[in-house]
């Protein structure tokens, strides 16, 4: 598969069936939900590496995404190495083997997915373990509102990781979220030795695409109410 950028010829940009509504039809948007409509999550990547100014670029727009009183509680470790990538997927994995054979899968279910998993993540070029930290965010005395503070710098650091999502495809970039982070964090602290304060919370496998993906979305009217 090609390297894609994001081109006028780009057939994707033919986004008026993708509008829910004529609203805006004046505005010249197509580039627009080309961004937010052609971005799918891809799992297997060439290996073609990333170039770190393109990584930086990436990290730049995660960077502008909101946070609660700007206090920008995202933290990013950039993993290209193959040995710091193996480490993390071997530790992950064995932890996953156990997880699951403690819930009784079948073993050869249980390998099968560890397999997949340390596929994708030795095969992604690039890697963003990212962290939140609490350090500059709200202190509360009590759980109540340290929840909400806790919950808010949760909310930052995703939007940060859409922005990401979002620049990797605007410049040619495929990824994808993994979620494997929030069970073992501690873990993931170790092998990238990264500060206590940082509470890991995803890895975003980033790469070129080796494949495309399909996926569509529920109608508005499933998940909207109007009152
Ligand atoms: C919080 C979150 C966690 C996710 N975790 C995983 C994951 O662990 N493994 C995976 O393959 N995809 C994961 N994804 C990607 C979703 O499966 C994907 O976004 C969804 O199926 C919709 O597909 P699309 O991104 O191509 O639109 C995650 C996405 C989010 C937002």
């Amino acid at each position: 598969m090609q390297k894609q950028r994001i081109a006028s010829a780009d057939p994707l940009d033919d986004h008026r069936d993708w509008r829910q509504s004529d609203w805006a039809s004046d505005v010249d948007d197509g580039w627009f939900w080309q961004l937010i409509r052609g971005r799918r999550s891809v799992r297997r990547y060439l290996p073609d590496p990333v170039e770190r100014p393109l990584l930086e670029q990436l990290l730049t727009a995660a960077i502008w995404a909101p946070s609660a009183h700007n206090r920008q509680p995202w933290r990013f470790c950039v993993v290209t190495t193959d040995q710091t990538k193996q480490a993390l997927s071997d530790r992950m994995g064995a932890r996953w083997r156990s997880d699951l054979s403690a819930d009784g899968v079948d073993e050869a279910i249980i390998e099968r997915r560890v397999r997949i998993s340390h596929a994708r993540i030795t095969g992604a070029p690039a890697l963003v373990a990212v962290s939140l930290s609490l350090e500059g965010m709200d202190d509360y005395p009590d759980p109540r509102r340290q929840e909400a503070e806790w919950l808010m710098a949760v909310q930052s650091t995703a939007l940060s990781c859409q922005n990401l999502l979002l620049a990797a495809h605007r410049y040619g970039l495929a990824a994808c979220w993994m979620c494997a982070p929030l069970f073992v964090p501690d873990l993931v602290r170790d092998v990238l030795d990264l500060p206590e304060s940082w509470h890991p919370q995803a890895l975003i496998t980033l790469g070129y695409a080796a494949e495309e993906k399909q996926r569509e979305r529920l109608p508005l009217a499933e998940r909207v109410t109007w009152r």
